[in-house]
Order: structure tokens, then C-alpha cells, then sequence
């Protein structure tokens, strides 16, 4: 159905140079829901997006890694593209500030502002640096505490005491970028009048009706930030990176990122719709705004971007909807890229689980009345439970049924109307919550649905009905496959694939929100496949493993269940030849550099703080035991690895594992073609003797001491069996006598 409102549609750009975690896609994935179900729903609807990057972070970033500021962006724009690609977002257009676009809205606006009489000036005294040529940011200074006396503070705060600080109190300042002093200077910068602008947003306020249309979170943050009293919001910053600000005076200044950034929802709409932009943004009749964030992010969007709209005396169009969500946390704390601790958007494909699924667990959980933690037992319990348990238990039930005894068609017929009728209401309920794109809510309401439908198939018993009421069977079984359908339709938002491999096999792709509780027909069934199948206890383990440590354990488990994935590898490998000019093969190289030595389990022990992990003493032959930290607890018991050979790599650069040094790792085979860390074995040499070493056949180790390998470059190494056989880049890997090592298992496998 054609409807008269338009939907304009944005997700808060994401900062540029911070790779998404989960937390951080909420956002974009919630949008992308409601622009979802909005097309569905024959909205015309623009959903635009794309990657915040001016500013002190990226300037400042820029000039450490010694590329430009435009270089850095470019990298990492290109990053969240194919991350959201991923996800399968329906952007009508991914853009980013750092446009022609951008430059002179940004300006046109200003100017309006500033000609309005909003922008005020005032002078204030800041650290400039001689030789960087710039005044720097408060965190960008560092030195020595006033206080404690700690050596590392910075401008803004010194961590050592937790002490809030102004740059000027540093004793020795240093400018963070190069290290030489900085000297006080004289700055005016300018300031939105918000004071000002406060009767004007407050009438703006009073016509939206805010409590009808934004997130609980949204109207508490911004009433409260109103009744603390508006102050005056420095918009100019000394930076090079970012837009110039036309006005004299301030040629070297730009403007502070958080007065452009939201502006970028504008001139990211004049590149998606060259033409049409400017009508989808001046217009409060025909166009609502739906505008989803995290909850840091609301003053921002609530308060100073509508009085910068309202104050340039443009008819902009307003916020209609604030959607604004809690914080989503993982297991416990916070996600921490450092740390490696978290799921961030660049590894999630690895784990071979579908979109979709990660998309089922963000809307199922979406933090819309408080903060929510992302736990693996969560996960595994919500997927298997609904995802599997549930929808997809109803459709595979259901539709093989019919397959089996009716040969995939039921005929025309009539369907169950009560049973009709009571569906039709709550799918009226659900599309009211997604109007109001309560997306965690709508979503729970569909599951019921389904979980519905499979109390009507277990009481109506098909099976045993279908020999004495042939034609009562059919009714209900119509009745279902209507809900089957209406659920096909209702998930498009969440699981778009899904949906499309549903409305497949009942034969009716590309129904719409509209077809929502009428007949689905003379539906004839093609092929019934399963939608999702069960994570397994030993599947989640080793993911929860990989993604809870620091990079060294993460590259630990890597190591011992799989080697990295073979495109890495393969791409890995190149790279070292292209820098190598004396054109030596990789086995020539693996010789170089990796000693391989087979060692014997002498002790095992679990780690005491990783459930995974255990730590094996060996013997390797030399003098002194050997410890090393290995993450296999869930696919080896204890006894099965005492007292065995394995095969170590002796000269991996040590690193810690949950406060335990481990001096190697040990050689393992998995299988290709699995989901990663889902398959495992152990390379045993037990037929070789202890300290005998392993080279690629011809080759032998050079003389002397070797040099530690740096796991990067180990994980490089094709390393992988060939029919059973230890092998590296086409050669098997042989004692001095001609010995091999071999797999039972994973014969054709990865060895890492
Ligand atoms: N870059 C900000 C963040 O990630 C969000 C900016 S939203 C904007 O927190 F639209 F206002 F740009
Ligand atoms: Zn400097």
C-alpha cells in the first residue's frame, strides 16, 4: 500500500578510524530494520549513513602512522564498507564528511547562524606547539602531574591519580605528537549561543510532542540537560583536518567534528539524491525523520544540531523519532580492540555464522530498557532455542509434512478463521510496534507467532488426523502455511536472507507487508532445506576462547585448534616474496626461520584463569622443561595427551597467556572446509624420538642459535597434511633419518 509519509532514515555516523564492534552496529543494523520494514511497507524511504572523519582523533592519528589525514580515512572507509556490506545493510547511500558537499553546507549553514546573530567569540589562552605549528587538544599534551608526580599525565586528566587536569597545571608539558614543549598563546574561538536558541527549540519541543516519539533515554537526557541550563558550545577547533571556517579572523581554524558531523546526514543526502536532497530536508509535512544513536550521542542530536537548524532559519526538516538505545557490553565489560577482547565487525564472517544469525541476536537483545551484556551462553541459548527450536523447527516441521503427504500442495481450500483471525491481530500489534520501531519487541512478538504455530501442529497431530479428517488436516495445515508465509514476510526486516529463502520455497518471493494475513493460495512447495542449524557446545567454546583475551591469545588458539584462514595465508606469503628479491621458496625459508622439535608431554595442567587453556611442561630434549600454554581443553582430555609426542615449534616468540609464559606452541591439523575452532587434532609423533627435528625434505635448519619467529610471519607459513602428511608448500616435513609426521584425521587439513 502506497503511503502518504515519506521516511527519512539515519544511523549516527560512525567515527572512521574505530573498527565497529557490535556495540558500535547496533546502530546501523537498527536503521536498517526500520528502513527494511519501511520499503516493505511502501514507505518511499531514504536511509542514509556514512563515516564521521574530521577531527583531533584523525588528524592526530594521521601524523603518527605518517600518512595523510585523507589517506587514513580513505583505508578505513573502504573497512566499514565491507563490514556493512557484510551485515547486509541497505544503505540508499554509505557517504562521509570529508566531501565538496560537506564543505559548503557546513559553511552555508554557519553563515546563516552567524548572520542570525548565534555565534558569539571569545578569547582564551592554549598550549600551542613551535614546531608542529598548532594549538594542541588537552589529551594531546602530556607530562608531569602537579599532584602525584606520575610522568605520563595528560592534559585532560593524569591516570595515575585520577586527577582532572588543564593542560596549562602540566609541569614539563610535551606536545604528544612530538615531543618538544609548548608554549602558552592567546586563541579566540567561536561559540553556538545555545541560551539564545533555547526558546525557539523549546517551541520546537512542544510541537513534536517529544514523549510520543523518542526513547525514554532521549527526552530523561535532554529535559535534564535543559534544566541545568544550556550553556554557549565552542564550534571552532585549531586543527588543519577538518572544515575551514568562513569567517575572518579564523583562516587557520576549523570546525569542532561535532558541529559538522551531524550536518553529514544532509550532505550525505545531497550525494545519494543530487536532485532531491533539499526536498527531503525542508519538509515537516510529508517527512518524518527517524534517527537511531547510542545513548552517548543524544544532546548531540536532540539539543545542538535542531538549534543549529532552527537558529540558520532554515525550514529544515526536524527529528520526528529519536531512537536512541543503551549500551550493549560484552560479557561483562566493555569491548576493548587493545585487548583483543570483543567481537568487532572485521571477524565476525570468520566465524562461519551467518549474518542473519548475528542480526537475530542484536534485534532479540537489543538493548532498548537498559544496558545488555553479549554472553556466548546467551547466544548459543537464544539461537538454538528460538532461531532453531522455534521458527525454523515450525517451518521444517511443517512444510516437510506437507511434502511428504501431500506431495508439496494443498490445494484450494479453506483455512482455519479463528485461528486467521487471532494471527491477524498480533501481526496488527507487531506492525505497530515496528511503526514505532520498537524493533526488540516487534521481534519478540513474532517468535510468539511461531511458537503459535508449533502448539497448533503438535495439538492438532497431522499425523494422526490426516487418516481420519483428511480435509480438517488441510485446513489447519493452510492456516499454517499462511503464518509460515506472514512469517516469511515479518522477518525480511531482521533476517533478510532468511526471509528470502523462506517466501522461496512456498513459492512466493517478493510478498510484501501487504499480503500480511490474507491467503497465501495454491501454494505449491519446491524444496524444504533447513533455515539454521544448532551451534554446538564445543563450537561456541573455542569461540568464546578466541575472542575473550589479548591478541597473544588470540593468536594462541589460532595456533593450536587452526591455522589462519588460507586466503590470509596465501596473501601473507606473497607479501614476503614480493620483499624478497633473492627468490627463495618458501620451504627454503621455512627452514630459515622455524624449528620444529618433537617434545613429550611430561605434565598437564588446566590454566587457572582460562577455562581452555591448559599449560603443557615438555620435554624437548634440552636441559631445562619447557612450558607452553595451549587451548585445546575442549577437544583433548588430559590423559589422551600425557606421556605423548607431539610436534613443537621450539622458536615461536614467547608470549603471555593469562599470566603464564608460553615458549612455543604446539602443532596441530583442522579441517579446511569447518567453521573455524571447530575441529581439531593434535599432530602426535610418537614414533619419533624426543629433540628430533623436522625440516622440509632437502633442507636442513642453518648452523647456531636461530632467531624467535614472530607468530605473524609463522602463521604465514603454508603449513598444512597432504594425504596424512605433514607438509609445508608442497614438501613433507622429515627427521634427518626420513621420518614423517601424519594425521589420521584431517588428511587434506590446515596445520597451525
Ligand atoms: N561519530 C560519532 C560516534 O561514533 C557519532 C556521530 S553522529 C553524527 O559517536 F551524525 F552526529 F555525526
Ligand atoms: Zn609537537
Amino acid at each position: 500500500m502506497k503511503q502518504t509519509t515519506r521516511r527519512l532514515i539515519t544511523s549516527a555516523l560512525p567515527y572512521v578510524n574505530n573498527i565497529p564492534h557490535l556495540g558500535n552496529l547496533l546502530q546501523v543494523l537498527s536503521a536498517d530494520v526500520f528502513a527494511r520494514f519501511c520499503r516493505s511497507r511502501g514507505y518511499e524511504t531514504l536511509y542514509v549513513c556514512g563515516t564521521d572523519e574530521y577531527g583531533t582523533a584523525t588528524e592526530t592519528r594521521a601524523a603518527k602512522e605518517g600518512v595523510s589525514p585523507k589517506a587514513l580515512c580513505d583505508h578505513y572507509h573502504a573497512i566499514h564498507e565491507e563490514i556493512y556490506k557484510w551485515f547486509n545493510i541497505s544503505f540508499d547511500y554509505f557517504g562521509r564528511t570529508s566531501t565538496p558537499q560537506q564543505t559548503e553546507i557546513v559553511q552555508r549553514i554557519f553563515k546563516e547562524v552567524d548572520a542570525a546573530g548565534y555565534i558569539t567569540e571569545k578569547e582564551s589562552s592554549q598550549l600551542y606547539c613551535p614546531k608542529c605549528q598548532r594549538f594542541l587538544a588537552d589529551r594531546f599534551v602530556e607530562g608531569t602531574c602537579p599532584h602525584c608526580g606520575s610522568k605520563d599525565a595528560r592534559g585532560d586528566q593524569c591516570d595515575a591519580c585520577q586527577t582532572l587536569l588543564e593542560p596549562t597545571e602540566l609541569i614539563d608539558p610535551r606536545c604528544g605528537v612530538c615531543g618538544s614543549t609548548p608554549v602558552v598563546k592567546n586563541t579566540r574561538h567561536l561559540y553556538i549561543d545555545l541560551p539564545k536558541a533555547l526558546p525557539m527549540l523549546q517551541t520546537w519541543m512542544e510541537k513534536t510532542s517529544v514523549d510520543g516519539f523518542w526513547a525514554k533515554n532521549a527526552v530523561q537526557v535532554t529535559k535534564s540537560w535543559i534544566r541545568d541550563g544550556l550553556k554557549e558550545r565552542c564550534i571552532t577547533r585549531d586543527l588543519k583536518w577538518g572544515i575551514p571556517v568562513p569567517k575572518p579572523g579564523y583562516e587557520d581554524k576549523v570546525f569542532y567534528v561535532w558541529f559538522d558531523a551531524p550536518i553529514g546526514y544532509i550532505s550525505i543526502s545531497k550525494c545519494a539524491k543530487p536532485e532531491e536532497w533539499s526536498s527531503w530536508w525542508h519538509d515537516n509535512e510529508k517527512t518524518r525523520l527517524f534517527q537511531f544513536i547510542g545513548k552517548d550521542n543524544i544532546p548531540f542530536h536532540t539539543v545542538i544540531f535542531p538549534a543549529t537548524q532552527l537558529a540558520s532559519g532554515e525550514n529544515w526538516t526536524m527529528l520526528h523519532h529519536m531512537s536512541s538505545t543503551e549500551y550493549l557490553n560484552y560479557e561483562g565489560g566493555k569491548f576493548s580492540k587493545s585487548h583483543g577482547i570483543g567481537i568487532f565487525g572485521n571477524d565476525v564472517e570468520s566465524t562461519g555464522i551467518p549474518a542473519d544469525v548475528w542480526r537475530f541476536w542484536m534485534f532479540y537483545n537489543r538493548p532498548e530498557h537498559g544496558d545488555v551484556d553479549f554472553t556466548w551462553k546467551d547466544f548459543q541459548e537464544k539461537v538454538n532455542g528460538e532461531l532453531v527450536g522455534n521458527l525454523s523447527n515450525l517451518v521444517n516441521r511443517a512444510l516437510t509434512f506437507i511434502s511428504r503427504f501431500f506431495d508439496g500442495t494443498l490445494g484450494d481450500g479453506p483455512s482455519d478463521s479463528d485461528l486467521m483471525k487471532q494471527i491477524r491481530e498480533r501481526e496488527a500489534e507487531i506492525t505497530d510496534l515496528l511503526e514505532r520501531a520498537e524493533e526488540r519487541d516487534a521481534l519478540h512478538a513474532i517468535f510468539e507467532l511461531s511458537d503459535l504455530g508449533n502448539k497448533v501442529f503438535q495439538e492438532t497431530e497431522p499425523w494422526k488426523l490426516r487418516n481420519t479428517d483428511p480435509d480438517r488436516t488441510k485446513t489447519v495445515l493452510r492456516t499454517l502455511v499462511n503464518l509460515i508465509r506472514d512469517l516469511g514476510i515479518m522477518v525480511t526486516p531482521y533476517m533478510p536472507s532468511t526471509s528470502e529463502k523462506l517466501l522461496s520455497m512456498l513459492g512466493l518471493s517478493g510478498q510484501n507487508w501487504d499480503n500480511l494475513g490474507t491467503e497465501a493460495g495454491n501454494v505449491k512447495l519446491g524444496e524444504v532445506s533447513y533455515l539454521f542449524t544448532k551451534l554446538d557446545n564445543a563450537f561456541v567454546d573455542a569461540l568464546k576462547v578466541r575472542f575473550s583475551g589479548s591478541q597473544e591469545e588470540r593468536a594462541a588458539t589460532e595456533s593450536a585448534s587452526v591455522a589462519s584462514d588460507k586466503k590470509n595465508s596465501d596473501k601473507k606469503v606473497n607479501t614476503v616474496n614480493n620483499e624478497n628479491t633473492e627468490e627463495k621458496s618458501v620451504a627454503e625459508r621455512f627452514a630459515e626461520k622455524v624449528v620444529l622439535k618433537v617434545s613429550k608431554i611430561v605434565e598437564v595442567n588446566k590454566h587457572p584463569e582460562g577455562d581452555f587453556l591448559y599449560i603443557l611442561k615438555l620435554d624437548t630434549g634440552e636441559e631445562e622443561p619447557r612450558t607452553i600454554v595451549s587451548s585445546i581443553v575442549a577437544y583433548y582430555k588430559p590423559e589422551e595427551l600425557l606421556n605423548k609426542n607431539i610436534v613443537l615449534v621450539s622458536n615461536l616468540k614467547p608470549a603471555n597467556f593469562r599470566g603464564v609464559k608460553s615458549y612455543g606452541m604446539l602443532l596441530a591439523a583442522s579441517d579446511p572446509n569447518a567453521p573455524e575452532h571447530t575441529t581439531c587434532e593434535v599432530l602426535f609423533a610418537d614414533d619419533l624420538a624426543v629433540g628430533t627435528t623436522l625440516c622440509p625434505e632437502g633442507l636442513s635448519n642453518p648452523e647456531g642459535k636461530m632467531f624467535y619467529v614472530k607468530p605473524d610471519h609463522f602463521f604465514a607459513m603454508p603449513l598444512y597434511t597432504k594425504d596424512g602428511v605433514l607438509s609445508v608448500d608442497g614438501k613433507a616435513l622429515v627427521s634427518a633419518n626420513g621420518q614423517k609426521v601424519t594425521a589420521k584425521k584431517y588428511i587434506n587439513g590446515e596445520v597451525g
